[in-house]
Formats: C-alpha cells, structure tokens, sequence
C-alpha cells in the first residue's frame, strides 16, 4: 500500500480493520442481491429468509464491529507510541480532499441507516411470520402448524396469540426463542411439548385483539352422530343449543357460559396438577367484593389449608376453556365420527369404525410409517377393494396425518381440551356437584345448566325437535344411570374399546 492510501485510510490500515470492511461489504452485499431474490420470489424456502434476516445482519454488524474495534486498537497502539498527538481531526470543507470524504461518509451512513432500516423491519416481519414460527424447526412445531392450519384460526398468525402487541412481549419472545433455538439445537426438548404454556400472555392482551368478550350472547346449535364400533357402524345422532351467553347487559341478560368472563365477576382456582385438571378450590369474586369459595367434598382431591396461597392461584380466563383454540388434535371417535357423517368415509362398509380406529391406534415411529402401515392394514381388512374404499382408506390416513404426530409424541392424549366433559374432565373439574361453599350449595352439574337437548335418538337425522329441552338419554342398552353421578371422561377415552 502507498503512503497515501495508508494516509487516507488511517486508524483503518490494520489488518483488523480490513478484515471487518472486507466482511461488512461482502454481508452488505450479498444482503441486498438476497433481499432482491426474497421479494422477487415470495415463494422462497425459510431457509433462504434465515440467511437474509438473520445471518446477513449478524455478519454485517460483526464485520462493523471488528472495523472500529481494530481501529480503536490501532489508534491507541499509534499514541502509545507517541507516533501523532492526541487531538481531534480539524475537518475543513473548503479542502476539496476534506469535502469529498465529508460528502461520501455522509452518503454511507445515510444508506447504511435506511437499509438497515429496512433490513430490520423485514427480520422483524419475518421473525412474526407463520412461517418462520411454524416451520423453521421443522419438527418440533410441525403438530402445531398443522393443527393451526386446519382450525378456524387458520388466518391467525401464530404471534397474534402468542406473543401480542407491543416492545415488551416482544423482547420476552425473543429471549426466550433465543434458548429454543438452542434447546433444538442440542436436540433437548419435551416430546410432547409441555403445556399448560406458563408465560403466555394473559388472554385479555391476545384473544381480546379480536374477541370481545362482553359482545357474546345468545345459543349456538351442535348436531353431532356417533357410530358406534360395531358390524353396521349404528349411527346415534344428538343435537343441543349451548347456551353461550354473554356478559354485556346493553346485548341482552349477562348470563350462560361466558358469564365467567363477565366484567361483573372474577373468577379464581387452584389446580392441584400441572396440566390444571384437577381443581379443588374455586373463589368467585363478586362487584361489590363479597367473595364465594367452593371446596370440593372429595376426600381425595381435598387442598390442605396451607396450599391455599396467593402464588398457586390463577385468574380463570379464556385459556381455561378454550385452551386448544388453534391446535386441536382430535380423538380417533371424534375425527372418524365426522368423516362418516360427511360421507368422506361410507358408514356401510362393515365395521369400518371399529377398523380404523385399531388402524389409528397402532404403535409407529414416524408419520410417514404410520400412514403407509394404516393403508397396508385397512387394505388387508377389505381385500374385496371398491371405490369407497379406497376414498375411506385415504381419509383415514389424512386423519392420521393431521392428528397424530409420533416424532413430537402430540395427539388428543397429550392435550386435553377443556371445552366440554366428554372425554376430559373440561367443565366438570368444576362443575362436578361435589363442589360446595359454605352455605351448602354446589356448581352446577345439571345438563340444562349448559346446553339444552333439543333431539337425541338412534339414526343420522333428527326426528323430534323440542325446544325447551329433553331429559338426557344415555345412548347404552343396559344403561345403570351411572352417567349421573360418574364423570363422563371416567368411561369414555375418544376411542372405542378394543
Ligand atoms: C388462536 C390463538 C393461537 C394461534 C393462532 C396459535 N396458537 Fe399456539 N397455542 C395457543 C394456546 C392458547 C396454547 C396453549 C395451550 C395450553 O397452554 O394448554 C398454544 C400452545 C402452543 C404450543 C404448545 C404445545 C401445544 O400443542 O399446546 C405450541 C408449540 C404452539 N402453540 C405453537 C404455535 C405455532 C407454531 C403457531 C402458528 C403456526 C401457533 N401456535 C398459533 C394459541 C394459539
Ligand atoms: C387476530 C385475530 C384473532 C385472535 C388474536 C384470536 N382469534 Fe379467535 N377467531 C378469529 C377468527 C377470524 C375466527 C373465525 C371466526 C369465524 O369465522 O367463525 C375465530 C374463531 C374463534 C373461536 C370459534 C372457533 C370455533 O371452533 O367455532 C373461538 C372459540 C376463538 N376464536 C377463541 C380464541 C381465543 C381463546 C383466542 C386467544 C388465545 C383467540 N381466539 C384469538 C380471530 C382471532
Ligand atoms: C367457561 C368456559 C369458557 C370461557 C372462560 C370462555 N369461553 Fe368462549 N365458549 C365456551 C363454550 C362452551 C363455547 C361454545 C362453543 C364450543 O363448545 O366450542 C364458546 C364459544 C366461543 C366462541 C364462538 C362463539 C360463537 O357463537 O360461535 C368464541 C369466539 C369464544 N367462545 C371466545 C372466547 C373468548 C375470547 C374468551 C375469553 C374472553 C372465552 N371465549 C371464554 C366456553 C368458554
Ligand atoms: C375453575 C372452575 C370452573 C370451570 C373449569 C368451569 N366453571 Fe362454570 N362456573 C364456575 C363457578 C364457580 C360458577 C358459579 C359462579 C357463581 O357463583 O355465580 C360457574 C357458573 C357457570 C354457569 C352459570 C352461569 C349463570 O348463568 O349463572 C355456566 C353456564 C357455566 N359455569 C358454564 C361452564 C362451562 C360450559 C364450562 C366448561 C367449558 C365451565 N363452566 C367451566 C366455575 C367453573
Ligand atoms: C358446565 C356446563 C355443562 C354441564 C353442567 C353439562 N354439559 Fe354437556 N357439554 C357442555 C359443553 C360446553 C359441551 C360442548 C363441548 C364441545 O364444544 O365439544 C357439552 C357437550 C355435551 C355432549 C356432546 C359430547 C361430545 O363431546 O360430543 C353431551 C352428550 C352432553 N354434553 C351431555 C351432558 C349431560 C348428560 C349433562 C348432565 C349430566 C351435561 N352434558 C352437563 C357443557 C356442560
Ligand atoms: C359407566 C360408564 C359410562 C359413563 C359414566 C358414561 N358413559 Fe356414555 N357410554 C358408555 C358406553 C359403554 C357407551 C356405548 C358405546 C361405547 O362402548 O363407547 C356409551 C355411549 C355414549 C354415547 C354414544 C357415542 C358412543 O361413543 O357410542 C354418548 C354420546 C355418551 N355415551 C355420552 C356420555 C356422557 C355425556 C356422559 C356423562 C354425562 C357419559 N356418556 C357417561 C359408558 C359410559
């Protein structure tokens, strides 16, 4: 290098500096040609995303870094040696030298500030993407992704519900992703991945965004068949209004099933275990400050006194309910039952309802197996073949695909959904009638509570249609009654006895 060029370049002539230019350039470079690629093909894989709004920043920056650091060094390593007097550059712009370099380090920096600050805009959209969330570790979060996909939160991003607005949920996720990223990167994570989330945010700063909590009323109508897991797949077919309800008085009473949420009532428990399916105290928090505790009379599940404690109590809020909004893995009888009502599975193929659901329980390691093992399986069963069958064979192993995620151990087992009583405790941790207060009375584990039957009865199609409700009747021939008194989940698993 010439005397001048080393002039020119000062504190930066050391191999320090040069090393981190050379880096910085290269990282500004392949930045732009990457940012160009992304916006001319949206269709790009997540990994070309990572290497330009992750990968190019950190080398840029990197390479920044190493530029001053070693110009910082030299700077000192030249007055320690007495080699030029400490005193700050006198820039004069009437030198012609001193006004180009004046106008081009301006020009740098001024670029250097806008595309960075595109740069971080585009990492910061990109990081809140559906597909970097949902797909960037392939594995671990392919059940979630999947189940998202396929629920009424489909066009929901996944940060909308789990991290929300603002800067300091954003920070959070972002430390706490840092030791994801790690955790997958050593491959030591939970299979399944455990729940309930501790640090998602309050429903009140996620769900609200969209939801109005107070704006719910009125009944909403569920008609559901059941086939039974015998030779004609018998069909029994239930329809009922659940009693949704509200809590804002300007849209009609407060009451029903969202009248937990109202305004006017807070609702507290303590849930004995992590996954909070076993709750034996319950305090109801009135306007006016009276407050209402309830115990379970259940000897087993009873709480000593001194676990009652501030720090083990939780506010009840939509997740207590609704905890499997986007990521429903459904049972072998529920998904089955479906595809059977819509016709996507022939409800006369004999005992096809007992047979899949065997297929679906199957041991496998991977998806992949297991959707080809389930094929090999149903085809042994109906060697005879046919066009139904072949459509039924094909829906069974999509429901494979969309509900059971070996790898990640995931599928309705794994997480209980806490939105009805049927095959998890759900509104019967509560509502048990073993719940009392000190006055004697219990939640209410009458069915009417909740729901009114407005047809039941054997067959796909409603017969009778009774408004102000029907006497439920157990769908059992040598019913005992039990059902009144036993929890429900106590007896049905989601699959059919095998
Ligand atoms: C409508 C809101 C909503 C959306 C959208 C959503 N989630 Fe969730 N997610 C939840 C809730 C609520 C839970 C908590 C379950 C619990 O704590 O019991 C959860 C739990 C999870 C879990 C823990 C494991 C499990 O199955 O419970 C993972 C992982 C996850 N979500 C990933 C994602 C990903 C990835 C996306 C986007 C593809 C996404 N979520 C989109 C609401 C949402
Ligand atoms: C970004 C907006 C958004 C957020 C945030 C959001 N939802 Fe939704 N939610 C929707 C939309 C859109 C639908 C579909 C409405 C429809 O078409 O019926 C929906 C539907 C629902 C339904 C009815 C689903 C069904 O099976 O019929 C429930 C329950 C629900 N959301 C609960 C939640 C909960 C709980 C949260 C917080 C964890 C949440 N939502 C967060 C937008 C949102
Ligand atoms: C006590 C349990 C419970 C709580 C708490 C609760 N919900 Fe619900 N919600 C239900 C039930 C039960 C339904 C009926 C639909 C069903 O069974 O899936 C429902 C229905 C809904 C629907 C669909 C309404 C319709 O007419 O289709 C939305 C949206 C919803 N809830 C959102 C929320 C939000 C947001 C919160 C929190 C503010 C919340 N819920 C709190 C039990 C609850
Ligand atoms: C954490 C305990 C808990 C859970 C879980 C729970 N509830 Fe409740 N629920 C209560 C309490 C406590 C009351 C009585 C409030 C009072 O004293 O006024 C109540 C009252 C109700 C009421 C009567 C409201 C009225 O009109 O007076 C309905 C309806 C209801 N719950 C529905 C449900 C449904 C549906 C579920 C499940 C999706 C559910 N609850 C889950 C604790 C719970
Ligand atoms: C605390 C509220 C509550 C009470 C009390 C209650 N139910 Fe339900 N029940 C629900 C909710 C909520 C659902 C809907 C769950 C869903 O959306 O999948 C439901 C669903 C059902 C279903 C359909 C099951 C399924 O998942 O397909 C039947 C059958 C039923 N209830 C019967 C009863 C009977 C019988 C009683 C009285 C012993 C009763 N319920 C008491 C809240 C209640
Ligand atoms: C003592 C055990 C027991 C209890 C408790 C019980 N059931 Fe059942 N239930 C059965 C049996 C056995 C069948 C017949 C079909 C089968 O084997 O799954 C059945 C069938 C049903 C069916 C028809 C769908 C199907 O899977 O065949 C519904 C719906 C149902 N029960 C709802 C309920 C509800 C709701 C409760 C709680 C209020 C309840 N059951 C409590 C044992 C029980």
């Amino acid at each position: 290098m010439t005397d001048k060029q080393r002039r020119t370049l000062g504190y930066l002539y050391n191999w320090t500096s040069l090393a981190g230019i050379i880096m910085a350039a290269l990282g500004f470079v392949g930045g732009i040609v990457m940012l160009a690629m992304d916006y001319l093909n949206p269709n790009a894989t997540v990994y070309s995303g990572i290497i330009t709004y992750l990968v190019v920043p950190v080398v840029i920056v990197a390479g920044l870094a190493l530029t001053v650091a070693g110009n910082l060094r030299e700077r000192r390593r030249q007055h320690q040696a007495g080699a030029i007097p400490h005193r700050m550059p006198i820039i004069d712009l009437n030198n012609r030298q001193h006004y180009v370099s004046f106008v081009f380090a301006i020009t740098v920096v001024f670029l250097f500030i806008i595309l960075t600050g595109i740069g971080s805009f585009s990492a910061y959209k990109y990081t809140e993407s559906v597909t970097f969330c949902g797909t960037t570790c392939h594995t671990p979060m392919q059940p979630e992704n999947t189940a998202v996909a396929h629920s009424p939160h489909s066009h929901v991003r996944c940060v909308d519900c789990h991290i929300g607005p603002g800067a300091e949920w954003f920070v959070k996720a972002k430390l706490s992703g840092m030791h994801q990223v790690y955790a997958v990167t050593v491959n030591n994570f939970h299979r399944p991945i455990q729940t309930p989330i501790h640090n998602l945010r309050p429903a009140s700063e996620t769900c609200y965004e969209c939801h109005w909590p107070a704006k719910f009323f009125g009944m909403l109508e569920q008609t559901r068949t059941y086939y039974a897991a015998d030779k004609t797949n018998t069909p029994y077919t239930i329809s009922y209004l659940l009693n949704v309800g509200g809590g804002d008085t300007t849209h009609g009473p407060a009451r029903g099933i969202h009248y937990h949420m109202a305004v006017e009532k807070k609702i507290e428990y303590i849930a004995k275990d992590e996954k909070r399916q076993t709750i034996p105290w319950i305090r109801v928090t009135e306007k006016d400050g009276s407050v209402n505790v309830y115990k379970t009379t259940d000897k087993k599940e009873a709480l000593a006194e001194t676990n009652i404690t501030a720090t083990a109590t939780r506010r009840m809020d939509c997740m207590d309910c609704h905890n499997r909004p986007a990521h429903q893995f459904q049972s072998p009888n529920r998904a089955l039952d479906l595809s059977m009502m819509q016709g996507k599975i022939d409800p006369s193929i004999e005992f096809i309802k007992k047979n899949a659901a065997k297929a679906l329980l199957g041991k496998y390691t991977t998806q992949e197996q297991g959707i080809a093992e389930i094929g090999a399986q149903l085809h042994k069963s109906y060697p005879q073949g046919g066009a139904n069958v072949e459509a039924a064979i094909n829906e069974v192993q999509d429901i494979y695909s969309r509900n059971f995620f070996p790898e990640m151990k995931a599928d309705w087992r794994a997480y209980p959904d806490d939105i009805g009583h049927w095959i998890s405790a759900g509104c019967f941790r509560c509502h048990d009638g073993k719940h009392k207060n000190e006055k004697g009375e219990v939640i209410s584990r009458e069915c009417k509570t909740c729901h009114v039957i407005t047809s039941q009865g054997p067959g796909t199609k409603p017969t009778t249609y009774v408004r102000d409700g029907l006497d439920f009747k157990h769908p059992v021939e040598d019913d005992d009654g039990s059902w009144k008194e036993d929890s429900c989940n106590g007896c049905h698993s989601g699959a059919p006895d095998q």
